[in-house]
């Protein structure tokens, strides 16, 4: 059985044991778990590759332990409780049986459309059942997946298809989000269109039944292929660190990459932040409402819950359909014990009224999670009275698509809380505050940028394709140590608080984002010389989208204008990427260097004008006052 910390005592106590010998301590973790043949080495690593080895020689499938481990015990109980879009139709029970048989049923299917261990297969779908029972699927035959949240548009579908060279995509006829169905075929058949020459078969799963094209020879019926296909399937034996999935993530610079995660370190460390930070018990009712398409559903929809034998809820919809009221309702039919979801959904909810919430009876929740952001306090306390009724623990959450699993968090009830504070590091996690200077800041009360200087199972390996730009990126900016990207400070308990991005990456609504993206899509438009992209404090997002736009030509109509870029961005990325305030410039503020002075547009887009520094040595510092004057409040 995975520890599970009952304690803040007994938190300090694990910890310390956990520092001072971190492989007796995972190998304690790892020996819960169903191996083919054991490991002959708990860790090998160096980060100057970097070449980190969890469980080395360790084999094992990792759905042998998601499913084929609970079959005896727990077979009848639910494993996916799947609540739709539309709150009239019932929610959908899979048992662990019943998943099982899925997953065995659509591995087949997938070995029978000639997809082998070590092939990518790309997921572009709603949150159905299907999606989860295919990525299993995929584990199970030990094919790579690589989900992409269908918001994405056909353009970014396509770099990442291609990226890294998908053998087949699998994705739904439409999508239903709220009253609307996004056609979903016909982007991926954009996205072909745009060259994927390496995807032989497209899988289309039926889910609205609305009409769409299939291409002969390339597109198969999902049920077509699944149905009739043994419930049985010999699952691939699996080395600890072969690959388990690829997630694309933005980074300050160029297109997002995609973050390799392999099996033995991600099993064991999912499933063990799962029980801990939610302190899942026996029988309780888990729901965590992010996409698959992002890291958080990954670990702690699918595999965490899992792997831990929980009953995890898959959630079809969205926060506002049919109204304000619609988490809580759910939350109330499906008795749920813990709930984990982002900041910016809180904050939304929030500013509806206080009636939505009050309407149901919350009393099953005995742990509130948030994830993606820092947490405003406002947001917390309301969450807190609220939704949690001041009984419920709040876990914030912080971690990353590259760390794979939850890094600093509370531990359900038992750890000190404090409102805004992620709080301590889990067992096992090294975390460090580091001066620009590369110095290590001791003690408390301190400020600076988070690493991490000791491996964990889940942290990223590799990023796919180009092991250079994943050492460039978190593993040389700091001799020996995982640079995260994110300022934080460490206060006078030794609770961390997450200040945000140091970087030129923006969280958005919870979704991540490179300036330097936006900008090569905003780009594109051709009236477009120059822009900058800068995040600014948004109310309900946690950041808005500012951008500065130079043109060759005078635009004639600036709303017209506007509303071109805003479908260029839709275009290139997808709508989750559209700025939220265009200001049409003549020149950027640069350093003689030529470099774009970020911090003075920073301020500008933030509303805050009042001391923008020195510019004396600007190239061109006259613009600042142009720039200023057209600022867009
Ligand atoms: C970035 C990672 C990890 C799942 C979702 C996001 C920010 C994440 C918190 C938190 C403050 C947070 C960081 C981080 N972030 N959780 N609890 N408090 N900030 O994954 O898309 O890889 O984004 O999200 O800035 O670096 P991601």
């Amino acid at each position: 059985m995975t520890l599970q910390i009952k304690s803040f005592d007994e938190y300090k106590e694990v910890y310390k044991r956990s520092v001072e010998d971190p492989e007796g301590f995972w190998a304690e973790q790892a020996s819960s778990f169903q191996w083919r043949k054991k490991w002959d080495k708990v860790l090998d690593w160096n980060f100057s590759e970097p070449n980190v080895n969890w469980f080395v020689g360790g084999k094992m499938n990792i759905t042998e332990n998601c499913l084929d481990r609970h079959l005896e015990e727990r077979g009848d109980q639910v494993a996916i409780l799947f609540e739709p879009n539309d709150p009239n139709e019932p929610a959908k029970e899979f048992t662990y049986k019943q998943l099982h048989a899925e997953v065995c049923k659509a591995a087949n299917a997938l070995r029978a459309n000639g997809i082998e261990k070590g092939d990518r297969v790309c997921f572009y779908m709603p949150m159905v059942p299907e999606l989860a029972i295919a990525v299993l699927a995929c584990a199970r035959i030990g094919a790579i997946h690589s989900v992409v949240f269908a918001g994405f548009s056909a353009q970014a579908l396509a770099d990442r298809i291609n990226d890294a060279s998908c053998k087949m995509v699998i994705c739904s006829d439409y999508n239903n989000r709220g009253t609307k169905h996004i056609p979903v075929k016909k982007i991926v058949d954009d996205a072909m269109a745009l060259g994927c020459d390496s995807i032989e078969t497209i899988l289309v799963h039926k889910n609205t039944g609305d009409s769409i094209e299939m291409v002969g020879g390339r597109d198969k019926w999902w049920h077509d292929e699944v149905e009739g296909q043994s419930t049985t399937c010999e699952a691939e034996e699996m080395d600890s660190e072969d690959m388990l999935f690829i997630l694309y993530t933005s980074g300050s610079t160029g297109k997002p990459k995609g973050v390799v995660h392999t099996c033995g370190g991600y099993m064991v460390y999912t499933a063990f932040s799962f029980k801990n930070v939610f302190q899942y018990e026996e029988g309780d009712i888990y729901w965590c409402t992010a996409d698959i398409g992002w890291i958080t559903g990954h670990s702690y929809i699918v595999y965490g819950p899992l792997l831990a034998g929980a009953t995890t809820v898959m959630f079809e919809g969205v926060p506002t359909y049919p109204d304000a009221g619609r988490f809580w309702q759910v939350c109330d039919k499906l008795k749920v014990n813990q709930f984990y979801t982002a900041p910016t959904a809180i904050r939304a909810l929030m500013a509806q009224g206080d009636e939505w919430v009050e309407k149901y009876d919350l009393s099953s929740i005995k742990v509130l999670g948030s994830v993606g952001e820092p947490i405003n306090e406002e947001a917390w306390e309301w969450y807190y009275d609220k939704v949690g009724k001041g009984n419920a623990p709040i876990v914030d959450t912080w971690w990353q698509t590259e760390t794979g699993g939850i890094m600093i968090s509370g531990l359900g009830s038992h750890s000190p809380m404090k409102p805004a504070h992620a709080g301590y590091p889990l067992p096992g996690i090294q975390p460090c505050l580091m001066d620009a200077d590369g110095n290590e800041l001791d003690g408390n009360d301190i400020e600076g940028l988070l690493c991490v200087k000791f491996p964990w199972p889940s942290m990223l390996r590799t990023t796919y394709g180009d092991h250079e730009r994943c050492r460039l990126t978190y593993f040389s900016h700091f001799e020996n140590k995982y640079f995260t990207g994110d300022g934080a400070r460490r206060d006078a308990d030794g609770m961390y608080r997450i200040i945000g991005r140091v970087d030129d990456v923006i969280n958005v609504s919870g979704h991540r984002m490179g300036t330097a993206e936006v900008e090569n899509a905003i780009n594109e438009h051709p009236l477009v010389v120059e822009s900058a992209v800068v995040g600014y404090p948004h109310d309900i997002k946690g950041q808005g989208i500012y951008a500065y736009v130079i043109t060759s030509d005078p635009v004639d109509d600036e709303d017209v204008f506007r509303k071109e870029l805003l479908k260029v961005v839709t275009k290139e990325i997808g709508p989750i990427a559209k700025p939220d305030k265009i200001q049409v410039v003549t020149g950027l503020p640069k350093t003689r260097s030529g470099k774009i002075m970020r911090r003075i547009l920073r301020k500008v887009a933030s509303g805050d004008t009042s001391n923008l520094g020195d510019t004396s040595t600007l190239l061109n510092p006259e613009i600042v006052e142009a720039i200023k004057s057209g600022a867009l409040g």
